[in-house]
């Protein structure tokens, strides 16, 4: 029977391919049993080992099969345990996902399983023509908290630029959670400044931030678009940032913006532009987003590194220096100063 088996797996067409894709399946549906692990409190749930009935009743479940089939998954994929018909988190990926600060992975999670994934599902109908999807409606929470993760490769250029200075009046451009304006208040006593933010959602829950973390009358959020003026954005500032919000604009709008971001510069300020750029069919990340940058509304193609320094130059910050940030990727910032 085995030897059968085996010799029809053998003889399979395509049998390299199906070995391939059966790993990829697996990948696939451990992103999908972690994201139905979070949303339905079930990884909460398992913060102790418990029953299938007691989970159960701690979710609120009323389909019994269902939550059946669904830890069994778990068990398959390794992420859960069965000992004496208690459940346990075992799995690398649902114990961090349960973990005070994993949060960030569970965003990022959610972001495969719902955008990302969308987008690819409705291509064709958008590659033949039709129109981008409204993604960024109700994305950009799960945006802000994902991007949470990016932020200790861009810790260090950021602190560079914040310590030692005795003033740092600082603006976040489309701030999301307000991490960065955490990261340099606490790397410099001096720092103050504003959070821009256009998402109504996404201002609140930096606003929500910067109380819990005490810093709501060190930075003002302001809910607004970068493109229109605005009083809170006056008066010159030491450090600008701008990241992960390049492809937010259309290309013919960049050196505008970018003119627009050095005109709110103090003489001899900073801007950093962090952002994952075009890899040209060499960075798998990145060429993901663009994908989902290129089919959503609001959102264009993520730039090209070469091309980005030219507008910036051209917007008047010549004096640039540019730091690979993430090993291996496309990921870069690049430090531009007002003469
Ligand atoms: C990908 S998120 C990045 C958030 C944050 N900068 C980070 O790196 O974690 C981009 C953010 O920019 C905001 N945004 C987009 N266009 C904007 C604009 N024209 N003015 C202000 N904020 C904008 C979006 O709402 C979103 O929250």
């Amino acid at each position: 029977m085995f030897l059968r088996s085996l010799r029809t797996a053998l003889q399979a067409r395509h049998k390299r391919a199906m070995f391939r894709l059966m790993q990829d399946a697996r990948s696939f549906l451990r992103l999908h049993f972690l994201d139905a692990a979070v949303q339905t409190g079930l990884a909460a749930a398992l913060v102790e080992p418990a029953t299938r009935e007691e989970l159960a009743a701690r979710l609120g479940a009323a389909r019994l099969e269902l939550l059946g089939a669904l830890l069994d998954l778990g068990l398959a994929l390794g992420e859960l345990g069965l000992e004496h018909g208690r459940y346990r988190a075992r799995g690398r990926a649902l114990r961090a996902v349960q973990a005070e600060d994993g949060d960030g992975l569970a965003a990022m999670v959610e972001a495969y399983v719902t955008y990302y994934n969308s987008v690819y599902v409705t291509l064709p109908e958008r590659l033949a023509g039709g129109p981008r999807a409204d993604y960024l409606d109700w994305i950009g929470p799960v945006v802000a908290r994902a991007s949470r993760l990016i932020e200790p490769y861009v810790a260090g250029m950021l602190l560079a630029e914040a310590r030692n200075r005795d003033r740092l009046r600082m603006l976040d451009v489309g701030c999301g959670s307000g991490t960065y304006l955490r990261l340099v208040a606490e790397a410099n006593p001096a720092a103050e400044g504003v959070g821009l933010e256009i998402d109504p959602a996404v201002a609140e829950q930096a606003r929500g931030n910067l109380a819990d973390w005490d810093l709501g009358g060190r930075f003002q959020v302001v809910e607004g678009d970068l493109r229109t003026p605005n009083p809170a954005l006056e008066g010159g500032f030491d450090f600008v940032l701008f990241a992960n919000l390049a492809y937010y604009f259309p290309p013919e709008e960049r050196e505008a913006v970018y003119r627009r971001l050095a005109g709110l510069l103090a003489e001899g300020g900073g801007l950093a532009l962090v952002c994952t750029f075009a890899g040209h069919g060499r960075d798998l990340l990145s060429a993901n987003l663009d994908v989902a940058t290129c089919s959503m509304q609001g959102c264009w193609p993520i730039p090209d590194l070469a091309e980005t320094q030219d507008r910036l130059a051209r917007a008047g910050l010549p004096r640039q220096r540019v730091e690979r940030l993430m090993p291996g990727s496309t990921y870069y910032g690049i430090l531009a100063r007002r003469e």
